[in-house]
């Protein structure tokens, strides 16, 4: 693509990020968090998703986290969508390798941090996927390109629901995570890696899990480790706001068996 042409489509998303001028919640304006946050692939990757309608314009950013920003966009039917950034510049990608290397739908890896920073977002893209399809309580993924995720949004007027976190728990949201667990496993074949209250929101309708970018196949060789670590956390999690849990190294067995 010719500069031209490139500072044109750039001046162009430019217009469209800011056409709705609102400070957001952390202070910035919007066009500050565009020009500082998001490098110029990423908004032409952006652009590329208003041309091929998956949105109609984006509202902000919503969360800024090391290695992702989360945007709220919209579709053309008004329905918000979440747009998860990876970041390329930023990244440090080292300590993603032990997830994505040793999982054999990502056997031909190719080296360079771009290159891992894309295949993060599919393979973040593919493992909502999986659970969607399997029934489990996910974003409803919508599509991957590059470095941006869009899914569904979980929560309302560009603010997400809450994490478990900062919400009230009782023994029924235990159960619920124990259930994701169990039909991770055995339904979608994957372990979610990061399982934990910050990944999970509670609401009206139940748990959603969210943050799949760790989730490795069941034949990677860590896959074992990581759900013990799993069970382990959200056990002490529930354990520590006074939840009757079950035994984590019992419930391992039982899932692995
Ligand atoms: N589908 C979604 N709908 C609404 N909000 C979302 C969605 N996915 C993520 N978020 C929000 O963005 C935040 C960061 O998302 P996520 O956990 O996937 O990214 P991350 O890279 O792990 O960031 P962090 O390091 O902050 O955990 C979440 O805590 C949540 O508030
Ligand atoms: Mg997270």
């Amino acid at each position: 693509m010719s500069d031209e042409l490139s500072r044109k489509l750039e001046s162009k998303i430019d217009k469209k990020l800011k056409s709705r001028k609102k400070t957001l919640d952390d202070g910035f304006k919007k066009g500050k968090v565009v020009n500082e946050v998001l490098d110029k692939p990423t908004v032409m990757t952006l652009y590329k998703m208003i041309s091929d309608h998956v949105i109609a314009y984006v509202n902000g950013a919503v969360s800024a986290g090391k290695e992702s920003v989360l945007f709220w966009g919209v579709d053309e039917k008004e329905n918000n969508v979440a747009l998860k950034i990876y970041l390329v510049s930023t990244s440090n990608f080292k300590k993603r390798e032990p997830y994505i290397l040793g999982d054999p739908r990502f056997s031909n890896l190719k080296k360079g941090t771009k290159n891992l920073v894309y295949l993060w977002a599919k393979k973040e893209f593919r493992n909502l996927t999986q659970c969607f399809d399997a029934g489990i309580p996910v974003p409803k993924p919508i599509l991957v390109t590059n470095n941006v995720l869009a899914m569904e949004f979980v929560g309302e007027n560009g603010s997400p629901a809450h994490s478990l976190l900062d919400s009230q728990v009782d023994q029924d949201d235990y159960d619920q995570a124990i259930s994701i667990i169990k039909d991770m496993y055995n339904k979608a074949k994957l372990v979610h890696g990061d399982f934990s209250e910050y990944n999970i929101f509670k609401t009206e309708n139940g748990l959603i899990v969210f943050d799949l970018g760790s989730a490795v196949d069941l034949r990677h060789p860590n896959s074992q480790e990581f759900l013990k670590r799993d069970i382990n956390n959200i056990t002490r999690f529930f354990n520590k706001r006074g939840i009757s849990v079950e035994d984590p190294t019992e419930l391992f067995e039982e899932i692995i068996a």
